[in-house]
């Protein structure tokens, strides 16, 4: 397997395709706004002319890895993928279209996997005809940095395609963890719930945001607070989540915090919208 084609190309997207570029595969870097792909080839660039500032890769290194990345507007373009990673804006209705389309366009052997924080895997692959070649291959944020993969195995997906996915984890210096298509699945299971009490302890004043990321930092060796952590992640992304925790196990304790929701239709969203638990604009978040 050489040859890769990532759909959707925003923070997640150009994250995977860098990460495929300096392990050797050849890329294609899809996305339907000539915009998000400038964006992504930029930032790509800038993260990989950092790592040849650290000494990390070499600048013939850095040459290679541009020019392994090729980018397109269409998803005929995932023609010749051996593996297709989907990391479009987490709608399911946009994702199901993705996947029924590149069904037909890349080849017969391709694998498709999704990087969905949460949409059910066995949904996506009843769209295609395929399911058994349909995974979740969830990166973490920032890709480049995290060595997690956690791989997603829908009620189709087959032996032999999981192991495939394991395998081309570990070849770009990743560790594949293998869990089952259950709501959240278990990074956001574990995580999303820790975040929004964090969120009912700002909300019934029981301590600030500074205060409550404190005592997670330095008490639990945390890297980074909860609240910190929600603002990176996007506090729009954070709600979808719990909506999905909360309809898909049908559990009220997954219910979101209403500050949670409050803060999202005020449009305080966290770093992308300049505001969240603390002030990005100014350079003022943790
Ligand atoms: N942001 C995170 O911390 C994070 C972490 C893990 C997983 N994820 C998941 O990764 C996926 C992408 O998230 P993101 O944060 O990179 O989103 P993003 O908004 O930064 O990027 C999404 C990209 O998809 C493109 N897009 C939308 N519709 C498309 C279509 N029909 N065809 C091609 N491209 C299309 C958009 O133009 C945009 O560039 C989501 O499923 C999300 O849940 C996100």
């Amino acid at each position: 397997m050489s040859k890769v084609a990532v759909v959707g190309a925003g923070t997640m997207g150009n994250g995977i395709a860098h990460v495929f570029a300096q392990h050797g595969w050849d890329v294609t870097l899809i996305d339907v706004s000539e915009a998000a792909l400038a964006g992504g080839l930029a930032t790509i660039r800038k993260n990989v002319e950092r790592l040849v500032k650290k000494g990390a890769v070499s600048g013939a290194q850095c040459a290679g890895i541009l020019d392994r990345i090729t980018t397109s507007t269409a998803l005929e373009a995932a023609k010749d993928a051996d593996i297709v990673v989907e990391a479009v804006s987490e709608n399911p209705d946009i994702k199901f279209d993705i996947f029924e389309d590149l069904d037909r366009l890349a080849p017969k052997g391709a694998i498709l996997a999704s990087n969905t924080s949460s949409i059910s895997i066995t949904e996506i692959a009843k769209v295609t005809k395929r399911p058994e070649r349909v995974i979740g291959m969830h990166f973490m944020n920032p890709v480049p940095v995290m060595r997690l993969v956690e791989i997603i195995r829908g009620q189709a997906t087959s032996d032999a395609t999981t192991a495939t996915v394991m395998e081309a984890s570990r070849a770009l210096g990743k560790t594949p963890v293998v869990v089952n298509d259950y709501p959240g699945f278990v990074a956001n299971r574990v995580l999303m719930p820790m975040i929004n009490e964090a969120i009912y302890c700002v909300m019934e004043g029981v301590a600030t945001p500074e205060a409550i990321d404190t005592v997670m930092k330095l008490g639990m060796a945390h890297p980074m607070g909860p609240l910190a952590l929600a603002d990176l992640i996007g506090l729009d992304t954070c709600l979808s989540i719990m909506q999905v925790l909360q309809d898909g196990l049908g559990d009220d304790k997954y219910r979101p915090c209403p500050l949670l929701r409050r803060m999202v239709a005020a449009g305080l969203l966290g770093r992308k919208s300049g505001r969240g638990f603390y002030d990005h604009a100014n350079q003022g978040g943790p």
